[in-house]
């Protein structure tokens, strides 16, 4: 009872509930929330702490920046489900607007970046992990099978659809950048790849309409999403039963700096944040390789695997 009427009264306040429903949609900092409701920082970390202690948020700290996201599971989950689905739409409308001007600007922060640096992004891949251990395990885990039909999400410069095009019959690349896909494609046409296509688009929202894939990749894309586990629900939608997913990002580190030099969003996954993506997607864990450079300045990689549905 004490439980119920403390999470009704941290939510039972109008800019408590407005910061709920935000962050219902989205994970979100301090700095983005405050832009969105246009209130003071105090107030809004005031706000956050109440909803947090009463179990409606949840608040991760990675490096210097803290993020926020809605409860999603327990009673606070729940409480906050019944609340949106009570108010009325357009009571968040104008917040919604804004939460998506600000992803706007933060999605154009990053495609500038990549405009920036697409042709110098083979030097900038091979800075942070060792690639060429990556890619051998990557090839390791995507080929147990013969592949039919492979999705690379985030192709950037085709370099993942190079690899494993000898092991698909078909393979497509899929990148919201047409600075890198222009590169992925002279690539693929230098390299002869005549069976691997690379496509413009959002991994958030994948327009492939009724084609199966039975093997997804995500390779160093995901650190550069605000929402990474609703696009491994995405490339689930896509996926046939059977089919596998990989994804191959950074374990938590602290250099902070590749947020400001290299459009980083988060600072590397626990393996925890992915199993979590995994089962909201009802996709089936697999082994998970841990890869750790000998050179130092270099970060630890880490290759999950998934299944999707029944073979
Ligand atoms: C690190 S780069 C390329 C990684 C590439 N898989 C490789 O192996 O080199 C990340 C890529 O993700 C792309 N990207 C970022 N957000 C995306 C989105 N929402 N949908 C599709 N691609 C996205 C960027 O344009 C960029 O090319």
């Amino acid at each position: 009872m004490d439980r119920l009427v403390a999470m009704l009264r941290a939510a039972g306040d109008p800019t408590r509930l407005r910061l709920l429903l935000l962050l219902r949609q989205a994970e979100l900092t301090v700095s983005e929330l405050i832009e969105i409701v246009g209130h003071s920082q105090p107030r809004v970390s005031r706000h956050l702490k109440l909803l947090g202690e009463a179990g409606l948020l949840e608040r991760f700290k990675e490096g210097s920046w803290v993020f926020y996201r809605a409860a999603d599971r327990g009673k606070g989950a729940e409480l906050s489900a019944v609340l949106a689905a009570l108010a009325d739409p357009a009571m968040g409308e104008a917040d919604s607007q804004r939460l998506a001007h600000v992803r706007g600007q933060r999605a154009a922060a990053a495609a500038a970046y990549f405009k920036a640096n697409a042709g110098e992004w083979e030097r900038i891949r091979a800075l942070h992990a060792p690639e060429k251990d990556v890619e051998a395990a990557i090839v390791k885990a995507m080929t147990a099978k013969p592949i039919e039909n492979l999705l690379d999400a985030g192709t950037g410069t085709g370099r993942m659809l190079e690899v494993l095009a000898p092991f698909a019959k078909r393979a497509t690349g899929l990148d919201i950048s047409p600075d890198m896909l222009a590169i992925a494609r002279d690539r693929l046409a230098s390299a002869g790849v005549s069976h691997a296509q690379v496509r413009l688009g959002d991994a958030y929202r994948l327009t492939f309409n009724g084609e199966g894939f039975d093997a997804v990749l995500f390779h160093q894309v995901l650190h550069y999403l605000d929402d990474p586990g609703a696009a491994v629900a995405e490339a689930a939608r896509v996926m046939i039963p059977g089919g596998r997913l990989v994804i191959a990002d950074f374990a938590p580190h602290e250099l902070e700096f590749l947020r400001q030099d290299y459009a980083h969003r988060r600072l590397g996954f626990a393996d925890k944040e992915v199993e979590g993506w995994f089962a909201a997607a009802n996709l089936a864990p697999g082994a998970v390789k841990t890869i750790t450079a000998p050179a130092s300045g270099k970060l630890t990689v880490k290759i999950w695997q998934a299944k999707a549905g029944a073979a």
